[in-house]
């Protein structure tokens, strides 16, 4: 997925989230020796520097692995010192993509946090610049008042809360979705999915990540074992069928 900054977030991600004391550094080894290259995390997680040191163990050249993390609405007022922080405990020296987590509850706070992530963003410190969890609306109102639109928003997402007009919304406006427990919120043994597994060999699970890349929706499965972790990532091999993907999208309305 092109971002406006030049950057490619590549489409499957590894979620991080609840990730700690030590699992963080295991399961994210294991996702980098399985392909993933692309980890989202977030200073709320605290697993930064455990994801750092995955990192350096993985022998991995930074350029090659694309690094989200998100800053939390209560430091606002003080990006550059969290970003400082973020860096140091991921072993960077730059972020792929840095967003705000939620937003802030004040629009006035919303759009002095966003300009705030836009400054540190011309220092070069942080590629392309984002946000979550955020409603179009809200991002109508930073785009008009900065100029500068959200090159990601990574939201809840999965089959059970697809709607078309949401992607539409963000294609208009060139704005990447990103969806983040999409594992979590769906029924994995729903005959519909298990079906469509079945005809492909492949698990429900897979079914549903490959759903999201169907539509052009980034995902960041996480899971802490390795078995899972490595047929999360394998969704190259297959394909849904037109009449696949309608069905996964009625489950929204089951
Ligand atoms: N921006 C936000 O506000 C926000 C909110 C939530 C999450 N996120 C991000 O999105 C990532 C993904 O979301 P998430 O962690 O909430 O949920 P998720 O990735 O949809 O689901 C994770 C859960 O599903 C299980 N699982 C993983 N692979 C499986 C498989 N193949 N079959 C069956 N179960 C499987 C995991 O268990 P095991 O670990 O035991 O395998 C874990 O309990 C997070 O880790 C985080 O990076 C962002």
């Amino acid at each position: 997925m092109g971002l406006p900054n030049g950057g490619r977030m590549p489409l499957v991600g590894f979620g991080t989230w609840k990730l700690r004391h030590g699992q963080a550094r295991a399961a994210v080894l294991a996702a980098f020796e399985v392909g993933y290259r692309h980890v989202d995390t977030a200073t709320m997680y605290a697993n930064e520097a455990e994801i750092g040191q995955a990192f350096a163990d993985s022998g991995l050249d930074r350029s090659e692995v694309f690094v989200t993390t998100k800053i939390r609405p209560s430091d606002a007022g003080r990006v550059r010192d969290i970003l400082r922080q973020s860096l140091q405990a991921l072993g960077t020296d730059y972020l792929d993509l840095w967003l705000v987590h939620w937003p802030p509850p004040r629009r006035g706070d919303s759009r002095k946090l966003w300009n705030e992530l836009l400054a540190v963003q011309a220092e070069q410190f942080v590629r392309d610049v984002g946000v979550s969890n955020y409603g179009l609306a809200e991002i109508d109102d930073l785009t008009r008042s900065s100029g500068h639109a959200p090159a990601v928003n990574q939201i809840d997402w999965g089959p059970t809360l697809y709607d078309e007009q949401v992607l539409a919304g963000h294609a208009d406006r060139g704005i990447a979705v990103e969806a983040y427990s999409s594992l979590k919120n769906t029924n994995l043994d729903d005959p519909g999915l298990t079906k469509i597994a079945a005809a492909h060999g492949v698990t429900p699970a897979q079914v549903v990540l490959r759903w999201h890349l169907e539509h052009e929706v980034t995902v960041i499965p996480k899971s802490a074992h390795p078995g899972r972790i490595a047929k999360n990532f394998d969704l190259l091999g297959f394909a849904l069928t037109p009449a696949e993907v309608a069905s996964v999208d009625a489950m929204a309305d089951r």
